[in-house]
């Protein structure tokens, strides 16, 4: 950045410098022309016609004519250096004999630059005839092309100084204000340096209200959600340890104690795979859940909601005994994932079979709202979840208080939230009497 400044305006500085050169080059051409011109109007003029030898016509234009600061005139006659314009000239080069004698030899007049003690000069030679006498005599032109370019050069040299603090100053400032500018993110790096996976309870301390402050703040956050999403995690596998501990301490014992009586064995058989098929579904139902928050966790297509509302009274009649019901169905068809549709519908289903006796009242039904919300639901006329149990049923391996542990693991109706959730519905009970169990997905469905 501040390379990138200076460089700017050095090129900018050099430009400068270009510029004004070439212009002082200008300005040198001009004023020597502006001489040449006058002195040949003079020259020209009835004054000048009385003049016998071109020295004396010389000397007239000397004594008449006063140069600036930055030039200077002088005359050649016969080869010599002959007189000079009044006042003293930047530098003499009347005593150059070798440009004198260069000039000398002009018949014609000519231009050029020179070198001299005070800078390049640009110097015409303009010679004089009288008459038809031959050429003796020259007029010599100098134009101080540095003195010229001084008061443009002196404000280049000013440029230069003014740009040179100017970048000096920049520096300074930014230094500073960077320092101040970085300081709460140095520390924001140095914080979340510390926070370490197992140690999330760290946070930024936050000070003021400018952007770093809110970035801070965000940042916290974040933290926050990321620590829940820990505690969750390893609640998670902590429940899902302990719920699987259970059926291999079960298995262990009886494989223990089974003894050689072949109906002993028998048994024991049945009830290790009861319990083996009992740790499938868990894991099964675990993965289900595992999978639930992440994306491409649903395939989506059309599912029609008689359809699914037939299939899942289909499928379910064979488990018990119960007056079974189709309730109303809307006949719509909607954007889901059906098999995870009838997977919760069936959830809802064992549960309602294991809460009822038979010839009690299962029913399964769906409806579309005016606004094109979908309503599905799986009633039974059982006794119900009691008030206490309402709100936490829906967590995971969160069973009635009533409930006898072979019965289930609990994490059915958490499976019917996460599903109903990946829709961008949910999941909650009616009120009474007997249980009723209400989906709701919002209108066309969208995966997350
Ligand atoms: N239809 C219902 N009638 C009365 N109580 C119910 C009904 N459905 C669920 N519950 C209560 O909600 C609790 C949680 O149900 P959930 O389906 O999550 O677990 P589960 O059925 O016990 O076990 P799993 O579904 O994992 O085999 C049940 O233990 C039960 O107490
Ligand atoms: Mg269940």
């Amino acid at each position: 950045m501040f390379g990138v400044l200076t460089l700017a305006l050095g090129a900018l500085v050099f430009l400068t410098w270009q510029v004004l050169a070439a212009r002082a080059d200008d300005s040198a051409d001009e004023e020597l022309t502006h001489e040449a011109n006058k002195f040949r109007a003079f020259a020209a003029s009835p004054a000048a016609a009385s003049f016998q030898r071109p020295e004396d016509l010389l000397d007239r234009w000397l004594q008449s004519n006063l140069p600036d600061d930055s030039e200077a005139l002088f005359t050649i006659v016969n080869g010599n250096p002959y007189h000079r314009s009044q006042g003293s000239p930047p530098a003499r080069l009347d005593t150059d004999t070798a440009f004198v004698r260069h000039l000398a030899g002009a018949k014609e007049p000519a231009y050029g630059w020179i070198d001299s003690t005070a800078g390049r000069v640009r110097y015409g030679v303009l010679p004089v005839r009288i008459g038809a006498q031959p050429v003796r005599a020259q007029l010599v032109v100098l134009e101080f092309r540095d003195l010229i370019a001084q008061p443009s050069m002196d404000a280049a040299r000013a440029l230069v100084i003014i740009a040179a603090l100017t970048l000096v100053l920049a520096a300074g400032a930014s230094w500073l204000v960077t320092g101040r500018v970085l300081a709460p993110i140095r520390q924001l790096r140095t914080t979340a340096e510390r926070i370490s996976e197992t140690d999330l309870r760290r946070r930024i301390d936050v000070v003021g209200n400018d952007d770093v402050a809110h970035l801070a703040r965000t940042f916290n956050t974040m933290l926050d959600r990321l620590e829940d999403a820990f505690v969750a995690q390893r609640e998670f596998v902590d429940n899902a340890g302990h719920e699987l501990r259970t059926p291999i301490t079960v298995i262990r014992g009886h494989l223990e104690l089974m003894g050689d009586d072949p109906r002993d064995r028998a048994e024991t058989k049945a009830l290790v795979l009861d319990e083996l098929a009992r740790m499938n579904r868990m894991v099964d139902d675990l993965l289900v859940l595992a999978k639930s928050d992440r994306p491409g966790f649903l395939e989506l297509g059309e599912v029609n909601l008689t359809e699914l509302v037939v299939e899942v009274v289909a499928k379910a009649r064979p488990l018990a005994e119960r007056a079974w019901r189709v309730a109303a169905t809307a006949d719509a068809t909607i954007v889901a994932d059906g098999q995870r549709l009838t997977q919760t519908l069936m959830q809802l289903v064992s549960n309602a079979v294991r809460h009822t006796k038979t010839d009690d009242r299962i029913e399964v039904g769906s409806y579309v709202d005016a606004d094109g919300s979908v309503l599905l639901w799986v009633a039974d006329s059982g006794p119900g979840v009691p008030p206490e149990d309402r709100e936490r049923i829906f967590e995971r391996f969160a069973r009635g208080t009533a409930q006898r542990r072979t019965e289930g693991a609990g994490l059915g109706l958490a499976i019917v939230r996460s599903i109903a959730r990946a829709h961008g519905g949910d999941v909650r009970l009616a009120a009474g009497p007997g249980a009723r169990f209400e989906l709701t997905l919002p209108r066309g469905v969208e995966a997350e």
